[in-house]
């Protein structure tokens, strides 16, 4: 069995359709088929300022979208990172081995830093990548599924890995990235132009999962689409309609070529109002099984302590080995 790995932030709250569509939807799949470690990833989210009530509140609400997004942790290795230590440690370990201009070429790093205003990012923002790369190397994972704006902390994680390997000896799988053609991109409704993202995207563009499920009708509804009225999977010349497309096909099971024909000769109207009560059908049970979940905190937070356990087991021999290849001395 292949290993895979990811993560998700706990930050935003509600996980919106691009983590969903990008993400999520993957792992849920692949825990059938892979050897699966899936985290919420709490060290990340303090990268920025965060409130601590909150985070601890976002870190539970993460973890019961993922079971309510279909998650069973039968199945994987359900956690959350600070809960295992060796991603600080191995974190700090590759933060020795990644160059500063390399790590200054992280196009993420830019625009966050940028975002924050650059007196204010702090050094964790700028070594965010090197963390991740951490993340991945300490399970040996073989693929990582992730969306399309991860694939560069996925490249920095194969040179890491090819250089301590080179320098040290064998240690570390080199992991490839699981990113859907489809799905690896899911845009902003209003602005097809940008990814769909809590941070740049418009509040209309933006569907989070957890929202009135009215309100991302409607939401839909009004996504931006252009001018003439063909109904045809173009991303270039036609960004908005293709868009829904993606989204439409995909929460469908339908091909998109199926869809073109369908909806030939009607208009965009016909694709939204269906496109919009395909999303209706599909948050509205997600939303009731989260809060099940989260009314439930113990039995969360037990599942989350077993997770942790057997994540630890493979961080711990991962990080030992890389120790002793590095030559620190072992406590006795
Ligand atoms: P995060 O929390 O920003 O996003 C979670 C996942 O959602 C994907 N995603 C999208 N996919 C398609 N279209 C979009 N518009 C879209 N927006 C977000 C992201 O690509 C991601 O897969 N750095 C990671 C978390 C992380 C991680 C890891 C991932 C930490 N350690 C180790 C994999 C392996 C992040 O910030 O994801």
């Amino acid at each position: 069995r292949l290993r895979v790995l990811s993560g998700i932030q706990p930050t935003a709250g509600s996980f919106h359709l691009g983590n969903y569509l990008g993400a999520v939807r993957q792992w849920v799949a692949l825990q059938e088929s892979h050897d699966a470690f899936y985290m919420v990833v709490d060290l990340h989210a303090i990268t920025v300022p965060q409130d601590p009530k909150e985070l601890r509140a976002n870190t539970r609400l993460a973890v019961a979208q993922l079971l309510a997004a279909g998650l069973d942790p039968e199945r994987c290795t359900l956690f959350v990172q600070s809960h295992v230590p060796e991603h600080a440690q191995l974190g700090w370990i590759m933060n020795c081995l990644t160059g500063f201009g390399e790590a200054s070429r992280m196009t993420q790093f830019k625009d966050k830093s940028a975002r924050q205003g650059a007196d204010r990012a702090t050094v964790g923002l700028f070594t965010y990548p090197v963390l991740q790369v951490a993340d991945i190397l300490l399970y040996q994972a073989d693929q990582v599924p992730v969306g399309e704006d991860q694939r560069q902390h996925i490249e920095l994680t194969r040179d890491l890995a090819e250089r301590f390997n080179g320098r040290f000896g064998q240690t570390f799988t080199v992991p490839a990235p699981y990113i859907l053609k489809e799905t690896g991109k899911i845009f902003d409704l209003q602005d097809p132009a940008i990814k769909m993202s809590k941070s740049a995207s418009t509040p209309k563009g933006l569907i989070n999962l957890l929202d009135d499920p009215k309100v991302t009708a409607k939401k839909v509804r009004s996504a931006v689409t252009d001018t003439d009225t063909v109904i045809r999977y173009d991303p270039e010349k036609k960004p908005g309609v293709s868009n829904l497309l993606s989204i439409c096909s995909t929460l469908t099971g339908t091909a998109v070529t199926d869809l073109e024909q369908k909806y030939e000769g009607k208009g965009y109207g016909a694709l939204k109002t269906d496109l919009a009560e395909v999303m209706v059908e599909f948050v509205t049970p997600f939303r009731t099984r989260t809060q099940q979940y989260l009314d439930d905190p113990e039995t969360l937070d037990a599942l989350l302590a077993k997770g942790a356990e057997k994540a630890r087991t493979v961080a711990a021999e991962t990080l030992a080995q890389t120790y002793d290849r590095m030559g620190l001395l072992p406590a006795k």
